[in-house]
């Protein structure tokens, strides 16, 4: 299957890469194929798919006063055995901190780490006239997309002024511009409001970052991008009116994409309000605190981002993998909510959760492909390596069994580094039987067979949808 089509197929592959698509039964060069190959896998009735891309995780990330709690070695494990196999990491230059040295930090934490390729997008925590010019080398680093934060005032932000002049080098490199897009000052206020009023369960992070305030960052990075002629993609999308936003600009010709993520498909703030157990009472919600938060199920919300995702008003789907424990991590908002550190993880989930989408019929086969391969690849500079089953593309191969079945939770299908599942009781109709990471058997049923440092730091190229 691939974002264009399907066929019956053999795939060969030689060494790391694809050789060739054939007919099965081909001969080459006068030979039987599967006669003379070293392996045979045997996928009838399943679908082979190229290997999931997930272009938005943060590994091992400094957030809230803690970390992430899945290392670039635990995170792409867990990923290869949900059928990814790539990301795309946020590098971060924190507040004072110079952008190479934020980069190379980041390079020190994956290396020799990964279970599958992995890239970097640059977090600029600090614009200024260093970082300007230190962004107009990352293309160089095969770094060729940088996040800017309109959110969390004296930790990534950025205002308007810098927004700006770093869209400038945007435009002047052909680096995509991806934009954390909410009002981080009013939202700062609300919450603060909110707290004022005793309003601290987890349930409020959602009210105080209303989707007004997602349409207008999202508005704000648009006209800004418009102005100086960046290309522009919007992360974490989980407003319907911010994709109004995006569609509007889209249809006037503008170069700007979004993405959005399972939870926004799936989990809706209603959820979040009703959640709560023996051993957290209503603190149970902040196991899905993130930003943008949870949206109101009763808003149809979640049916916007299936119709964008049908009608390419968004064009990929990521995870914002960025996990952290209940027990002292996400504990640290316990009576406030502005300390729950803001996240969910998602990595080994989001093949089969985004497989619901072709079930139920929200998506077809084709598109599932293109939403969390193909695009990801192309977006950001992997076209020809990753994404597809195509000869001299990397042997990053999927067999997903429509007919196999996935229960998630703590206790079933789950291997990131976390004590809660965001997706306890999810039942999947689907199943990923194998995974091949360049060529590498690395998931095998349900046996692991990949190795930490299997993983190769992929230098990425421009992006395919600049124009
Ligand atoms: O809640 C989230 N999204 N945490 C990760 C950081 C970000 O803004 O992507
Ligand atoms: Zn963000
Ligand atoms: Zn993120």
């Amino acid at each position: 299957v691939s974002a264009t089509g399907r066929a019956v197929a053999d795939v060969l592959v030689d060494g790391e890469t694809i050789r060739a698509v054939l007919e099965p039964g081909s001969t080459l060069l006068g030979t039987d194929v599967a006669a003379s190959v070293d392996r045979v896998i045997d996928a009838a009735g399943k679908y082979v798919i190229p290997g999931g891309i997930d272009a938005h995780t943060h590994m091992q990330l400094p957030f809230g006063g803690t970390e992430a709690s899945d290392t670039f070695e635990t995170g792409t494990r867990a990923a290869a055995w949900g059928g990814t196999t790539s990301i795309i990491d946020f590098a971060v230059q924190t507040y004072g901190q110079r952008v190479e040295d934020g980069l190379a930090a980041w390079h020190e934490k994956a290396a020799g780490n990964c279970a599958i390729d992995y890239g970097f997008h640059q977090i600029v925590g600090d614009v200024n006239e260093d970082s300007l010019a230190a962004m107009r080398r990352l293309p160089d680093e095969g770094v060729s997309s940088f996040k800017l934060f309109m959110a969390y005032p004296g930790v990534f932000y950025s205002d308007d002024a810098q927004i700006l002049k770093a869209m400038q080098v945007s435009r002047d490199t052909g680096m995509l511009t991806m934009m954390h897009a909410e009002n981080g000052p009013a939202i700062d206020v609300l919450a603060q409001q909110l707290v004022d009023q005793g309003k601290t369960d987890p349930y409020y992070h959602g009210i105080a970052r209303a989707w007004e305030m997602e349409e207008e960052a999202t508005h704000r990075a648009i006209m800004l991008a418009k102005l100086t002629g960046a290309p522009l993609y919007v992360v974490h999308v989980s407003a319907k009116q911010a994709v109004e936003q995006l569609a509007w600009a889209r249809d006037k010709g503008q170069n700007v994409y979004g993405e959005t993520c399972p939870q926004y498909l799936y989990l809706s703030l209603e959820e979040q309000l009703g959640a709560e157990s023996e051993q957290w009472g209503h603190f149970e919600g902040a196991k899905w605190v993130c930003s943008t938060p949870l949206r109101s199920r009763e808003e149809r919300h979640q049916d916007a981002m299936w119709q964008a995702l049908r009608t390419n008003d968004l064009q990929m789907v990521s995870t914002d993998h960025c996990p952290f424990c209940m027990k002292d991590q996400k504990e640290l908002g316990l009576g406030d909510f502005r300390k729950i550190p803001n996240g969910i993880g998602s990595i080994e989930h989001r093949m089969d959760l985004m497989y619901q989408g072709v079930v139920t019929g929200e998506i077809t086969l084709e598109r599932w492909v293109e939403l969390t391969s193909t695009t990801p690849a192309r977006m950001f500079g992997l076209a020809g390596r990753k994404g597809a089953i195509q000869p001299g593309a990397d042997a990053d191969i999927v067999v997903y069994d429509p007919n196999g079945h996935t229960s998630i939770g703590l206790e079933k299908t789950h291997h990131m580094n976390m004590d809660y599942s965001a997706w306890e009781g999810y039942e999947i109709d689907g199943h990923v039987d194998t995974v091949l990471s360049r060529g590498k058997v690395i998931v095998d049923g349900d046996e692991y067979l990949g190795a930490k440092g299997d993983g190769r730091f992929l230098k990425r190229g421009l992006s395919s949808y600049l124009v």
